[in-house]
C-alpha cells in the first residue's frame, strides 16, 4: 500500500463554527501534513476530496434540524467511505447547543458515528463531555465516541478541551509518528 499522509480532517459547516475547530484541531495535531476540507466544496462539480490515504481521519459536523447530521454529509459521506476504511485510525466530533437545543445535544455526532460504523470502520476514543456543557440528563442513549463540544458558548475552553480529546485518543501520538504501529 502506499504510505499514508499525516491527518485529514473532514466536516461540514453552515455558520462556521466546524470550521474553526477543525481549525483548531489541525493546529493540536502536530504533524507536518494535515488538511482539513469542508465537505460543502463537493457540492461544485469536478472538486475533489483531498488525494492520498491517511493515517488519521477526523470527521465532524454541526447539529441541525432536530438533532440531524449536517445535509453535507448525507449528500457526500459515501464518497468519505474509502477514506475513512483505508485510515489507520478514525475519530468523530460533533458540535451542538446543549442549552438551546438540550434533548437533542450533538446528535448529528451520533449520526455521523452511525454512519462510520455503518461502513465498517470503529472510531476512536473514549466519549467526552462538552468543554463547559453537559450532556443532558437523563442521556438516553451512551454517548458515541467522540468529542461532543458546545464551541459557540465556550470558544475559550475549546483548545484545552481538542488537546485532551487527542492526547486521550492518540496517547503520546498527536504528531502521527509513522513508526508507530498501526492501531
Ligand atoms: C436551525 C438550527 C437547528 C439546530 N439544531 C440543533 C440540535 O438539534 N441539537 C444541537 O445540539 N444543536 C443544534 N443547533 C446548534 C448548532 O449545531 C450549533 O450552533 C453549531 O455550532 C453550528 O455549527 P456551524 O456553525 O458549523 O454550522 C441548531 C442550530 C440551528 C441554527
Amino acid at each position: 500500500m502506499a504510505e499514508r499522509r499525516g491527518a485529514l480532517i473532514v466536516y461540514a459547516t453552515t455558520s462556521g463554527a466546524t470550521a474553526e475547530v477543525a481549525r483548531l484541531i489541525a493546529d493540536a495535531l502536530r504533524h507536518p501534513d494535515r488538511v482539513t476540507f469542508d465537505l460543502r466544496n463537493l457540492d461544485v462539480d469536478a472538486t475533489l476530496l483531498p488525494p492520498g490515504q491517511f493515517e488519521l481521519v477526523v470527521a465532524g459536523t454541526p447539529t441541525y434540524g432536530k438533532g440531524d447530521w449536517h445535509s453535507a454529509w448525507q449528500r457526500h459521506g459515501g464518497r468519505v467511505v474509502p477514506l475513512l476504511r483505508s485510515a489507520a485510525r478514525v475519530m468523530l466530533f460533533g458540535l451542538g447547543d446543549a442549552r438551546g437545543h438540550a434533548a437533542t445535544f450533538a446528535g448529528g455526532l451520533r449520526m455521523l458515528h452511525d454512519f462510520v460504523v455503518e461502513a465498517g470502520v470503529r472510531p476512536l476514543g473514549p466519549p467526552q463531555p462538552s468543554p463547559a456543557g453537559r450532556v443532558p440528563d437523563p442521556v438516553p442513549v451512551p454517548p458515541p465516541a467522540g468529542l461532543a463540544i458546545e464551541y459557540r458558548r465556550n470558544r475559550r475552553a475549546a483548545p484545552e478541551a481538542i488537546r485532551e480529546w487527542l492526547s486521550a485518543c492518540l496517547g503520546d501520538d498527536v504528531a502521527l509518528r509513522a513508526e508507530r504501529p498501526v492501531i
